[in-house]
C-alpha cells in the first residue's frame, strides 16, 4: 500500500457512466484518496469506460497506453479500466495490457473497495460477471453542487440489432421508489436544485418490481415515480432520460405537463425515419408512431423541447431510406439531435451482415444530417429571442468570468452576466437577447429565492 494516496477517473461514454464515476470517487474518497487532476500524479488511474462505437474504444486503448508505460517506472501505480470495454473485453483485456489491476464491469461499480482491497493484497482481479446491482451505499462526489443524476434503471431488455449496451449492462434492474426517494431527499437537504433520474430505457423502469394493478398495470411505472419523488423538499427541478419510443405513453405526458417540477424537455431517440430499418434494427416502432408521441408531447406542452438520437448507414441503409431520416429531421425540429455513423460492434448481429455500407457513404450522410440537424436547431432557438426564460445557475462561464451559466427548462444552455458565488443554484428569469444554435445568452430581469418546502 502506498503512503501518498491520489486517484484520477477518466470517464468516457454516457450518463449512466458518469453516474458509476461519481459513486467510484465517492467509494475512493471515503477509503481516504484524494482527487488529483492530472493522471501523472495519482498512484489511482481508473478508467471508465465506452464502447458504444470503435472510436470510443479506440479512445481508451490510447490513454491506457500511456499509463501502462508509466507503470514500469512507478511499479505501485494501480491502474483500473470500469465500465463497458472492461465488461465487453474481461479477461482478454489482461492480455491485451498486461500492466493492468483490475478490469471491472459497470455492475460491480459499487463493490470498488472490496476489488481494490483485493488488489493491494498483491492480486490481479477481474470482476465482469453478471451480478444483482447492490444499493448505493456510499455517498457519490458528485461533480455539481446543483444538479445531481440519480438511477432509477440499470442496463437494458431490448435487443436493437447495432448496440452492445445489453451485452454490456445486463438486463433491467430497477431500483425501490424507496430507495430512489430517500436518496432525492439526501440530495434536497444538501442544497441540490435538480435532479436527472437515469435509465437506459427509463419510461419502461419498474416492470422488474413485483406487483400490479387489477387491469394488470405494474404497480410502479415512471410516471408513478414522477408522482411519488414530486413533492421532495428543495428539488426544484426534475428531468429524466433516456426514453425508448415502444414504452412512452400519454399517461407519463400527462403527468409530464401536470406536475409542474417536470421539466419540459425530452430525450427520444428515434434512429431512423424509415420504417424497414426501423425493423432491421429490432426498434420496435414505426416513424408513425414517433410521429404521433412528439404531436401529443406539443399537444400538452406546445413549448416542449425535443432531442434524440439518429444513425446513419446503418447496413443497407438506401439513399431513399437515409432520406426518410432527413424527412423526419426537417418535419419535427428537433432542439437538439446526437448523431452518429453506425459502428459494427463485437456480439451484435448487424455486425456480421454482408450489406455493410462503406465508410464514404456513412460520412457523407452524416455530414448532410448534421447540416440539416444544426440548421433546425438554430431555427427551434429563435423562439426564445426576447423571452423571458428561468435560468437554474450552475457554474461560472469558464470562457468569460463575468457571465455564469444554467439552463431553461427546456435544457437550452444560457449564459448572462452575473456573479457565481451570488446566483449559483439560484432560478434567475433571464430577457433572452442573443440566440445560437444550441445557446443563448440573456440579461437578468429577477432572481427567485429559492423556496423550500
Ligand atoms: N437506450 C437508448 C440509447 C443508448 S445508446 C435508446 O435506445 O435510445 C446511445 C446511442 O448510441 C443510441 O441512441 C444510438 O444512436 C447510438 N448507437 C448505439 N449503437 C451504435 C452503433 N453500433 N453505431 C452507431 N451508433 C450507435
Ligand atoms: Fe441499445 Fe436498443 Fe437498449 Fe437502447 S434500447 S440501449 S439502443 S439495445
Ligand atoms: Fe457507452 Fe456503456 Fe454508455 S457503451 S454509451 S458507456 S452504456
Amino acid at each position: 500500500m502506498t503512503t501518498n494516496r491520489r486517484y484520477h477517473i477518466t470517464t468516457f461514454g454516457c450518463q449512466m457512466n458518469k453516474a458509476d464515476s461519481e459513486r467510484m470517487a465517492g467509494i475512493l474518497e471515503e477509503m481516504g484518496f484524494e482527487w488529483s487532476e492530472d493522471p501523472n500524479d495519482a498512484n489511482v488511474i481508473l478508467y471508465n469506460t465506452c464502447t458504444i462505437r470503435d472510436n470510443a474504444e479506440h479512445k481508451v486503448y490510447s490513454y491506457l497506453g500511456r499509463q501502462a508505460k508509466r507503470k514500469h517506472e512507478q511499479p505501485d501505480l494501480t491502474l483500473v479500466v470500469a465500465g463497458c470495454v472492461a465488461q465487453q473485453e474481461g479477461e482478454a483485456l489482461l492480455r491485451r495490457v498486461p500492466e493492468l489491476d483490475l478490469v471491472m464491469g459497470p455492475q460491480h461499480a459499487n463493490r470498488l473497495k472490496d476489488l481494490l482491497e483485493s488488489v493491494f493484497d498483491g492480486n490481479q482481479v477481474v470482476a465482469t460477471e453478471e451480478v444483482h446491482i447492490i444499493e448505493d451505499i456510499t455517498q457519490p462526489r458528485r461533480d455539481s453542487q446543483v444538479t445531481a443524476w440519480v438511477n432509477v434503471i440499470y442496463g437494458c431488455n431490448e435487443r436493437c440489432t447495432y448496440c452492445v449496451v445489453p451485452n454490456v449492462r445486463g438486463v433491467e434492474q430497477s431500483r425501490t421508489p424507496a430507495a430512489i426517494r430517500a436518496e432525492i431527499e439526501e440530495l434536497g437537504r444538501n442544497g441540490y436544485k435538480e435532479v436527472t433520474l437515469l435509465g437506459q430505457n427509463i419510461d419502461a423502469y419498474g416492470r422488474d418490481l413485483p406487483g400490479a394493478t387489477a387491469e394488470g398495470r405494474h404497480l410502479h411505472t415512471l410516471t408513478d415515480l414522477l408522482y411519488y419523488v414530486h413533492d421532495v423538499p428543495g428539488i426544484e427541478r426534475l428531468r429524466f432520460a433516456t426514453s425508448h419510443p415502444r414504452y412512452f405513453t400519454e399517461r407519463l405526458i400527462k403527468a409530464c405537463a401536470e406536475l409542474p417540477k417536470v421539466c419540459e424537455h425530452f430525450h427520444i431517440p428515434f434512429q431512423s425515419g424509415d420504417n424497414e430499418l426501423l425493423k432491421a434494427m429490432s426498434r420496435g416502432y414505426t416513424h408513425e408512431k414517433y410521429r404521433r408521441i412528439i404531436d401529443m408531447i406539443r399537444r400538452y406542452m406546445p413549448d416542449a423541447s425535443i432531442s434524440a438520437d439518429a444513425i446513419v448507414g446503418f447496413p443497407g441503409e438506401t439513399e431513399e431510406q437515409f432520406e426518410n431520416t432527413m424527412k423526419l429531421v426537417d418535419e419535427i425540429g428537433f432542439d437538439l439531435l446526437n448523431t452518429a455513423a453506425y459502428s459494427p460492434r463485437p456480439g451484435t448481429p448487424a455486425a456480421l451482415w454482408d450489406n455493410q455500407l462503406s465508410e464514404e457513404v456513412k460520412s457523407d450522410r452524416l455530414q448532410r444530417l448534421n447540416r440539416l440537424v444544426n440548421v433546425k436547431a438554430a431555427e427551434r432557438s429563435q423562439r426564445y429571442f426576447g423571452r423571458i426564460e428561468e435560468v437554474l445557475v450552475e457554474e461560472q462561464n469558464t470562457k468569460d468570468k463575468t457571465q455564469v451559466m444554467g439552463r431553461t427548462r427546456g435544457n437550452r444552455l444560457t449564459f448572462f452576466t452575473g456573479d457565481i458565488n451570488e446566483l449559483k443554484g439560484q432560478i434567475v428569469k433571464v430577457k433572452i437577447t442573443e440566440v445560437r444554435a444550441f445557446s443563448l445568452t440573456g440579461e437578468p430581469v429577477e432572481v427567485r429565492e429559492a423556496v423550500t418546502v
